[in-house]
């Protein structure tokens, strides 16, 4: 048993999505949270930054001597993750292989939609994954920058929200996948319109949820759980403006938030 807390970290609010599930899951885990809404967008960056603002977020979640960190942003798990695991003494883990994982298990007939940013779309991860567990597997790719902005900006499920969506989602579409990744975890705040788009016949993977599943069996298996029942805490910490991320982020969680979101300033870790 360990009743340490967990560390959570995303570009935004997109890493809610794993919290909102890890609460589920693990209602016993205390959890800190820090989205970096101040440089928000990680997807259109090169590797070097990517690399740099993830090493800080670590550092930063450190501070709190949490027993795990997960990464809960496709981006920074795809073309980052791999190269700095081994830097820390704390166990790290990203939404990658616990949404490939749910995929494979899922597809039917073995054609599998991925949607990211363009760079996890670029660091070409997930395809190496999925046909890694089956090289007959066909994977069709596709990169959405704008669905980003438009859920840091509370668009999801507007007239516009579907017009990208059909321009971004049409080719997957047409190709029969009977599955897609949702491979950035803001993806999930426009499941909707993403799921209207797609039809019944495709089944959304959710990375954010995925990893808190996995995360659950991981703290079980290793007896790295919590069993603390009174006092489970959440905390937030956000690099730019805390009303926004407040209101945002208690409509998505559907608990109040307010009061417990705090901002620092991530360039000094
Ligand atoms: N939510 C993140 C991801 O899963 C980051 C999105 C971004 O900042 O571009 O990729």
């Amino acid at each position: 048993m360990n009743n340490k807390s967990i560390g959570v970290f995303d570009s935004g609010l997109g890493g809610l999505t794993a919290v909102k599930q890890i609460m589920n899951e693990l209602p016993n885990e205390s959890i800190i949270y820090f989205g970096d809404t101040g440089r928000v967008p990680y997807g259109t960056r090169s590797r070097d930054t990517i690399l740099k603002y993830t090493r800080g977020d670590i550092r930063f979640l450190k501070t709190f001597d949490v027993k795990i960190i997960v990464i809960a942003c496709g981006t920074a798990s795809s073309a980052a993750l791999p190269m700095i695991k081994d830097e820390f003494d704390v166990p790290i883990v990203g939404v990658i292989d616990a949404a490939v994982y749910a995929a494979v298990r899922a597809t039917k007939n073995k054609r599998i939609g991925v949607i990211g940013t363009q760079g996890t779309i670029r660091s070409g991860e997930y395809e190496k994954q999925i046909t890694a567990y089956d090289p007959e597997m066909k994977v069709f790719n596709r990169a959405c920058p704008m669905f980003v902005p438009l859920v840091e900006n509370g668009y999801f499920d507007t007239p516009v929200t579907k017009l990208i969506v059909e321009e971004y989602l049409e080719e997957i579409r047409d190709e029969g996948v009977d599955t897609l990744i949702l491979g950035c975890t803001h993806y999930p705040l426009l499941a909707k319109a993403i799921g209207e788009y797609m039809g019944d016949g495709v089944k959304l993977i959710n990375s954010g949820a995925e990893v808190a599943k996995y995360l659950k069996k991981k703290l079980h298996d290793e007896t790295a759980h919590s069993e603390n029942t009174d006092e489970t805490q959440y905390r937030y910490y956000v690099s730019d403006d805390v009303a926004g991320f407040e209101e945002l982020g208690s409509i998505f969680l559907e608990r109040e938030i307010n009061g417990q979101v705090s901002k620092i300033d991530i360039e000094r870790y």
